[in-house]
């Protein structure tokens, strides 16, 4: 699957399908024309409750939180609904006097203007634009790419292949110096939508290689540190939610016995696997799959991270949207052991962020924070003995959702990208 390396300087146009229609051009064929995103505000159980029904009933793409069950009082929902349900469901928010505002009035106008005019001209690689959404085979040319352009400090290995048979690229970073190094892990992508996550794998690498020589804090962490970067880890999915459905979220395997495509990446993972918070229903967007480490991509990962375990100091796995940095536990409410490094290292980075642009995160367990979910990778890792096991949700909190425009990518970027260096020189320093 290693595609010979002669002609990838040139890119080939992305093959998102559209229509056109009076000089217009529609993306993913017109397929979200009409389609809404409603926030709703819940204030009773009795009111969560009914929801919990309604949602189910119309079948409702939900945005925020990623599950019914996770559907309470007090607490925002955002929800994507076909055009039938969305009238259906204001409807009866109306009536029931529900407290809820539209945030995307059509989905596919959202879509149209924002995100892809078609502007994709063929460009070099050492043209990359970081500030732009790459679909797949672009990612992987520029790994290439850099692999073969700072083959000092980068180098590209796969740990795997995906359920539909791609390579799971990864770049280690770093100056090979001989001697026993510690290591990072980050990933990018486990949910298919969340493309501002793969878009900041890309950009951390770009600053990594470019600052290497002028900025000592990088040198020093290049010098001391391997960190291993995986820009795209469901591949499928995101290939998928190029080409077929934006708002896909899972891996795209297919089990025996059931219709639907897909499962949850961030619940296959065999720590309180199929708990609280993971659903055993195929057709569910937090489907925790057949088994653990069903979906081929968890275990190659899984395999990795195993191996390496006692290199590797923290674990980095970049979501959309909350503006949060969440640490364990997702599967329990217990505080981890050693709360205090764990905690500080994050509460800096949340300060780090800050002081970009003024843009405000939450942190803390993930399980008080965001909600209790189980099987998923940070507890995984950090179950494993990895110290520093951090998951983080980027912008927005709810204003573009998953459709975060291209403009915001270079703030969202650099604001994410002083954090990660804060929490890896807290790595690099004694804590106790
Ligand atoms: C939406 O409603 C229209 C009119 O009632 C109906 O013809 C159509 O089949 C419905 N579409 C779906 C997907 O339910
Ligand atoms: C990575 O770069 C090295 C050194 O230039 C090269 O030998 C290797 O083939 C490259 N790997 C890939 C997958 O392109
Ligand atoms: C990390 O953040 C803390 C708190 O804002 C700050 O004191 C420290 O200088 C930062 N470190 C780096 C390397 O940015
Ligand atoms: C947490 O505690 C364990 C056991 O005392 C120790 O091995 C580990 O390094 C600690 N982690 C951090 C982040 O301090
Ligand atoms: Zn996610």
């Amino acid at each position: 699957m290693v595609r010979t390396q002669g002609t990838h300087h040139i890119f080939l146009l992305g093959l998102i399908s559209w229509t056109s229609s009076a000089g217009h051009c529609h993306l993913y064929n017109n397929r979200y024309v009409g389609e809404k995103v409603i926030r709703i505000f819940p204030k009773s159980d009795k009111e969560a409750d009914e929801l919990r029904n309604v949602y189910h009933q119309l079948q409702v793409d939900l945005w925020q939180p990623s599950s019914i069950s996770h559907v309470m009082k007090d607490t925002v929902s955002d929800v994507h609904t076909s055009i039938n349900s969305s009238h259906a469901l204001l409807s009866y928010l109306t009536k029931m006097k529900i407290k809820h505002r539209i945030l995307v009035n059509n989905v596919q106008k959202m879509l149209d203007s924002q995100e892809f005019r078609p502007r994709r001209k063929r460009r070099s690689l050492k043209k990359y634009n970081y500030e732009e959404y790459h679909p797949l085979n672009e990612i992987e040319s520029w790994m290439f790419f850099m692999n073969k352009t700072y083959s000092d400090l980068v180098y590209i290995f796969s740990v795997g292949k995906s359920y539909e048979g791609r390579q799971l690229f990864v770049l280690k970073l770093g100056k090979d110096t001989q001697s026993y190094k510690k290591a990072i892990w980050i990933d990018c992508g486990i949910h298919a939508r969340e493309w501002i996550g793969p878009a900041f794998c890309q950009w951390f690498v770009k600053e990594a290689v470019s600052s290497y020589k002028k900025d000592p804090a990088m040198r020093k962490i290049l010098n001391l540190l391997d960190i291993y970067v995986m820009p795209v880890f469901n591949v499928d999915g995101y290939h998928f939610s190029w080409h077929s459905d934006r708002f896909w979220r899972k891996t795209r395997s297919k089990h025996r016995g059931c219709h639907c495509h897909g499962v949850d990446a961030n619940r296959n993972w065999k720590v309180h696997w199929s708990d609280e918070g993971a659903s055993l229903n195929p057709c569910d967007n937090n489907y925790c799959g057949p088994f653990p480490e069903s979906e081929p991509e968890v275990k190659a990962v899984a395999q990795f991270l195993y191996r390496q375990r006692k290199h590797i100091r923290a674990y980095l796995s970049f979501h959309a949207y909350a503006q949060m940095i969440l640490y364990p536990y997702s599967y329990q409410y217990n505080a981890i052991p050693n709360l205090s490094c764990v905690e500080l290292a994050a509460n800096n980075a949340v300060l780090a962020i800050r002081s970009a642009y003024g843009t405000r995160y939450k942190h803390g367990p993930a399980s008080t924070t965001l909600y209790l979910t189980s099987g998923s990778s940070m507890d995984w890792a950090y179950s494993k003995g990895i110290p520093y096991s951090y998951a983080f949700e980027l912008r927005d909190t709810g204003h573009y959702g998953f459709l975060l425009p291209e403009s915001l990518i270079r703030p969202t970027c650099t604001e994410t990208m002083l954090a990660v260096k804060n929490i890896t020189m807290h790595i690099l320093k004694k804590c106790h």
